[in-house]
């Protein structure tokens, strides 16, 4: 395994880090747009806009993420020494956040094209996913302001590349 993440990964998680508060200021005017339909009004501008944006940066997310697990599969990062309490609840929470934000695009993606039913269980996991975060970023200030370890560098500088000697 090589230590850390590599520019690709670094980008990608960065990118996505931006694009999941645009769902959460976004994902109400869903709501405002149908009643408006559903009561036979003209829905906002601003809010056809902002449900396009919802829809189209949602799916984006699932795709990122996608290419993300993808990549994570095909270069593992060397997190933190295996076996201790806190690298398994990392990995846990890591990969849950993969599972839950694809699982979302796609329940975001079904209600909106194919089936509304979906929709109930989407708003659940924005919740969730929103717990998650919290934890995330608290985990993210632990490792700056307390443990003071390399772990926020990890994701901000790419991992160099062995020489042959290391290897
Ligand atoms: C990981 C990406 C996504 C996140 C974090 C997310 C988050 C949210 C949030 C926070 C809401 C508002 C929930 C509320 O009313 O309290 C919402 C609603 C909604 N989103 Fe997403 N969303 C994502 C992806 C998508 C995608 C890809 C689509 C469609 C292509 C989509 C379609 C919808 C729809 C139809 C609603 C309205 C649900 C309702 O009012 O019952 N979402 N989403
Ligand atoms: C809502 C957006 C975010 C999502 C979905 C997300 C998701 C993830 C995932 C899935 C990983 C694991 C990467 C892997 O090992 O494959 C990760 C790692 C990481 N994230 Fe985030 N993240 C988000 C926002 C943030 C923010 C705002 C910070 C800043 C404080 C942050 C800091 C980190 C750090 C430092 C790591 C590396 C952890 C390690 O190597 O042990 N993330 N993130």
């Amino acid at each position: 395994m090589k230590a850390g993440y590599s520019l690709t990964q670094i980008g990608l998680h960065w990118l996505v880090a931006l694009l999941v508060p645009v769902q959460y200021l976004t994902g109400g005017s869903i709501e405002r747009t149908h009643h408006a339909v559903h009561m036979g009004m003209t829905p906002s501008h601003w809010d056809v806009v902002q449900h396009h944006l919802h829809n189209y940066a949602g799916m984006a997310i699932g795709l990122l993420m996608g290419i993300r697990l993808a990549l994570r599969i095909i270069q593992p990062p060397q997190t933190r020494p295996s076996g201790t309490w806190a690298g398994r609840v990392a990995a846990v929470l890591h990969h849950a956040f993969y599972a839950a934000i694809i699982a979302q695009a796609c329940m975001g993606f079904v209600a909106s094209y194919f089936w509304f039913g979906i929709a109930q269980y989407h708003v659940v996991g924005s919740r969730i996913i929103l717990g998650m975060v919290a934890l995330h970023l608290a985990a993210a200030a632990w490792h700056t302001l307390i443990a003071r370890d390399e772990t926020v560098d990890r994701m901000v500088f790419p991992r160099r590349k062995r020489s042959a000697q290391e290897l």
